[in-house]
């Protein structure tokens, strides 16, 4: 064989074995740190286990997520590790499904749709997040939220929402404003709180790149973080310790999810009948140097 560089035939191998040994996994944003995480985690899992990783990034897209789901089935994959783009990205689990491919949902639950899921109690992050800004003694926090059709993203503002109700505050849309995930989104609606008549002495934004973001527009209006606003994030991304100031953040465990993920599948690739495996992983606050009492 190594005389003659023979390679085996992987295709004919898999059609005789009826396995491929490889995984396909779609994330809507392989450039953010969240989705690195979890996928090195998910592969580094997969890999032990001989298990090859083909990485699709939909972009947010649905036509791109639309491709890559039939790429991924046409080509036979062992199993798939799915992160919607949002709400409408359901009607591609379905088809994973339909054609009983093993998925595995990470980060973005698809309601209705009884299959293994890997997801984080944002509501509880959103809260966790909010009740920190509060026992600083924050009344007026705002919140920049994620895309509104994402779970996660919704989930966190609830817990924004219940926390304040909690504490008798009551909510103040005006202080709620739309964002994407994205560094840019969070500056551009940091701006708009922060040069408000009464602009919020905390803001808690739904990711950490929106929160970096955030912190940008403060010290670009010449705000001090924290001394004239705090900000608190989500994820806790490698990004949100070493930024300026460290980020004050909710962790969510995104090396655990991509490593659960990786052995839910592994389990169903083993058992198809298993009754489907959901997962809610906690998360936590994790206190750093963007967040301090208002001042007054
Ligand atoms: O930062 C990207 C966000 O999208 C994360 O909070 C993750 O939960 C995903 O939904």
């Amino acid at each position: 064989m190594r005389e003659l560089g023979y390679q085996p035939n992987a295709l004919a191998r898999s059609l005789r074995r009826k396995k491929t040994h490889i995984i396909g996994v779609i994330v809507p944003d392989s450039a953010n740190p969240f989705f690195a995480e979890v996928t090195r985690a998910l592969e580094v899992a997969l890999f032990k286990q001989q298990y090859a990783v083909i990485l699709g990034n939909s972009d947010g897209d649905l036509e791109r997520e639309r491709l890559y789901t039939n790429t991924l089935v046409e080509k036979q994959v062992d199993g798939i590790v799915f992160v919607a783009v949002g709400q409408t990205g359901q009607e591609h689990a379905l088809l994973i499904q339909k054609m009983q491919m093993p998925l595995v949902l990470v980060d973005r639950d698809v309601p209705r749709l009884a299959v293994d899921s890997v997801l984080a109690d944002n509501a509880q992050g959103g809260r966790l997040a909010t009740e920190h800004l509060l026992a600083l003694g924050h009344r007026r926090i705002g919140c920049i939220t994620g895309p509104s059709d994402l779970t996660p993203s919704a989930d966190r503002v609830t817990g924004y929402r219940n926390a304040l109700a909690s504490a008798q505050i009551p909510i103040d849309e005006t202080i709620i404003r739309k964002g994407d995930f994205q560094f840019q989104s969070g500056f551009d609606a940091a701006r708009q709180l922060l040069t408000l008549p009464q602009p919020p002495t905390a803001i808690f934004a739904c990711n950490d790149l929106s929160a970096v973001g955030a912190v940008s527009a403060a010290v670009a209006l010449g705000l001090r973080v924290p001394q004239d606003v705090s900000v608190v994030g989500f994820d806790d991304v490698p990004l949100a310790s070493f930024a300026n100031p460290p980020l004050t953040t909710i962790h969510q465990p995104s090396h655990e999810m991509g490593a659960l993920a990786a052995e839910i599948l592994l389990g169903r690739l083993q058992n198809r009948e298993l009754p489907p495996r959901r997962k809610l992983l906690e998360t936590r606050l994790v206190v750093r140097q963007s967040t301090a009492p208002p001042n007054r």
